[in-house]
């Protein structure tokens, strides 16, 4: 039998794809499934126009990087943020997991450790993994809101490995915006390690109160600062697979070309549709936000009336952790995907095992999306309500 590699065997399956399978094989059920960051939004008109538009003659290879015209809207868009921005402190990628895994991979050799809050995005394990690091995690809490660690907990989890911090801001999956101080005191920390800060911003646009604060509003950081977005939430184009890495360090924006001509140019077409969303005007943004912040806030208010539930109330993005009367939130979800019915319904959650460096941990939390109609999400919410109500595991 021929060897698969140590790095493909410890890829950890995805906690949120997992019960996918499961999900498939039951019949006649109506699934409400709150477990995946896809949004039913319709996507802008402007991008399907674009992409009903193009016919080019031959479609051809693009630069590794993206179209200059790509590049070039991308800073456009971002100089809103920092003025400094030009083409070439973009690249365009395959979504943001690409600008994540191309990141890493400039960042670290194989044993080095990335520093990331917890719970965190479950992919970071696999670019992480594939780029030979190692996730290191620091804990964060509900109870205080999941504030980004102290420079104390920093300090316990860096070694002499360590080579970046990573966070996404807001936050997926606890929904917190980071305030300003928070943000440069803990970027001010990466500076003094001389390691890079690696901020996931690909839902800066959605928030609820205040706005987040982008890494690239700080230009005292720009050496050490790299940026992620993505075409996927904000503009509702998760299938267009495009995202950007930006960063004003021009020695890692080189490497990142190299890594991109590795794989030869990200798609023409979904660059043309960037093009098109990124040009919106201003109100279209305010309408995302209300669009989230409606719905966040339905399932918020059915969370916070159930007994025994406690959930922190987003600040931006659209999910949220929620801490439930059970051990074992893997068996609550199989729970609800293979027994559990309400008049023919039941829900599909994100077990919260898989959001922690270990898997034991988060074995009481859930993470929900609020990516369907408030009315669909009160009743998602309530359909979880009865099911913990009849759940034989239940702990409270
Ligand atoms: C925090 C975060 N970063 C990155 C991504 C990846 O986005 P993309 O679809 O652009 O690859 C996601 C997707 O859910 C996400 O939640």
């Amino acid at each position: 039998m021929p060897r698969i590699s140590d790095r493909a065997g410890v890829l950890q399956e995805s906690a949120i794809r997992k019960l996918d399978i499961t999900v498939r094989q039951q019949r006649d059920v109506d699934f409400f499934r709150i477990n995946i960051g896809q949004p039913d939004v319709a996507t802008p008109a402007p991008m399907l126009d674009a992409i009903a538009s193009w016919r080019p003659d031959v479609i051809a290879y693009g630069p590794a990087s993206g179209s200059l015209e790509c590049r070039a809207a991308g800073a456009r868009y971002h100089s809103a943020w920092c003025p400094q921005l030009t083409a070439e402190h973009v690249a365009i990628t395959t979504g943001g997991s690409e600008a994540l895994l191309f990141a890493f991979t400039a960042m670290c050799d194989p044993g080095d450790e990335i520093l990331v809050p917890e719970p965190y995005y479950t992919n970071y394990n696999g670019f992480a993994t594939v780029a030979g690091a190692t996730v290191r995690s620091i804990r964060t809490r509900l109870e205080d809101g999941f504030a980004l660690p102290s420079n104390a907990e920093l300090d316990a989890a860096f070694t002499d490995k360590t080579r970046a911090l990573v966070f996404s801001n807001p936050c997926n999956p606890t929904g917190a915006v980071y305030a300003r101080a928070e943000v440069e005191r803990v970027i001010r920390w990466c500076i003094a390690r001389g390691i890079w800060v690696v901020a996931d911003e690909v839902y800066r646009r959605i928030w609820f109160e205040s706005p987040p604060t982008s890494a690239l509003e700080l230009p005292w950081a720009a050496e050490h600062v790299v940026v992620i977005d993505s075409m996927s939430k904000t503009w509702s184009a998760c299938g267009l697979r495009l995202g950007m890495l930006i960063s004003r360090n021009m020695a890692l924006m080189e490497k990142v070309e190299r890594l991109g001509q590795a794989r030869l140019g990200p798609q023409l077409l979904a660059q043309h549709a960037a093009m098109a969303a990124l040009a919106l005007p201003e109100s279209y943004y305010e309408s995302v936000r209300a669009t989230w912040r409606a719905r966040v806030a339905v399932m918020s208010d059915a969370l916070a009336a159930l007994p025994d539930v406690q959930s922190h109330r987003p600040e931006g993005a659209f999910y949220t952790m929620a801490r439930l009367p059970v051990d074992s939130s893997e068996a609550f979800a199989r729970f609800l995907v293979t027994d559990f019915r309400s008049s023919g319904q039941s829900v599909v959650v994100a077990p919260g095992g898989g959001f922690y460096a270990d898997p034991a941990s988060g074995q009481d939390e859930i993470r929900l999306a609020a990516v369907l109609k408030p009315a669909k999400l009160r009743r998602a919410v309530e359909i979880l309500g009865e099911a913990l109500a009849a759940y034989p595991g239940r702990t409270g």
